[in-house]
């Protein structure tokens, strides 16, 4: 079965993304890292129809089950992509391309040994930053207060992002699958908000 239109195969794209070649009209790119089924990006992109949402996420079964709601829903303005965060960041986006990034539940990686896999590092956030047009938010959630200590220490570090209210900045912002699991089980979520000056 041909894969639904959602998913942009990267071997055939264009790269670097511009939002007029993937949406067929200049429009606020917005991407989402580690979209897992979809259900963020497609609540969100239905409530945005003026943008275009690039959706990344690394496991092809997420992605595929995340394509399907799009077609099933008819929502025309999300790209799913399967790639990793750092690749759509570092190859796939020009600096001050980007109206806003998502970032929700990124893998805490718990065990010390595994630390080096989060995603949440000096380069990653300078990169986050580059991307982001000016005006531009970041915003984050996560259930992990250890990593929520360090990507608070990151982002701190990164003078070109400015901590916005977060009542403000998620006042329209519709709950992940995680955070819905999460809530269900009373588990505490720390959100960021964060503006590209
Ligand atoms: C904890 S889940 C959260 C999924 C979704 N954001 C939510 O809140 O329901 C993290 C997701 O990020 C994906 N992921 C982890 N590291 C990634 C990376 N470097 N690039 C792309 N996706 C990644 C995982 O496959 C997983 O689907």
């Amino acid at each position: 079965m041909d894969a639904p239109d959602s998913i942009l195969d990267l071997a055939r794209a264009s790269v670097p993304f511009e939002a007029s070649a993937l949406f067929g009209s200049a429009r606020p790119l917005e991407v989402e890292l580690g979209a897992g089924k979809g259900r963020f990006a497609l609540e969100w992109a239905a409530a945005h129809p003026g943008i275009g949402l690039v959706a990344v996420e690394r496991a092809r079964t997420y992605l595929e089950m995340a394509a399907r709601r799009a077609a099933r829903t008819g929502v025309a303005n999300v790209r799913f992509v399967h790639t990793t965060a750092e690749d759509l960041l570092f190859r796939c986006l020009t600096p001050s391309s980007t109206a806003a990034v998502h970032v929700y539940f990124p893998d805490p990686w718990p065990k010390m040994r595994h630390h080096k896999r989060r995603f949440f590092r000096p380069e990653n956030v300078a990169r986050l930053a580059e991307v982001l047009a000016p005006g531009g938010l970041l915003r984050l959630k996560t259930d992990h207060e250890g990593y929520a200590e360090v990507i608070a220490a990151a982002l701190a570090a990164e003078p070109r992002l400015q901590p916005v209210a977060p009542e403000a900045a998620f006042a329209d912002v519709p709950a992940t699958s995680f955070e819905i699991k999460y809530a269900r089980e009373g588990r505490p979520v720390r959100c960021f908000a964060l503006q590209r000056v």
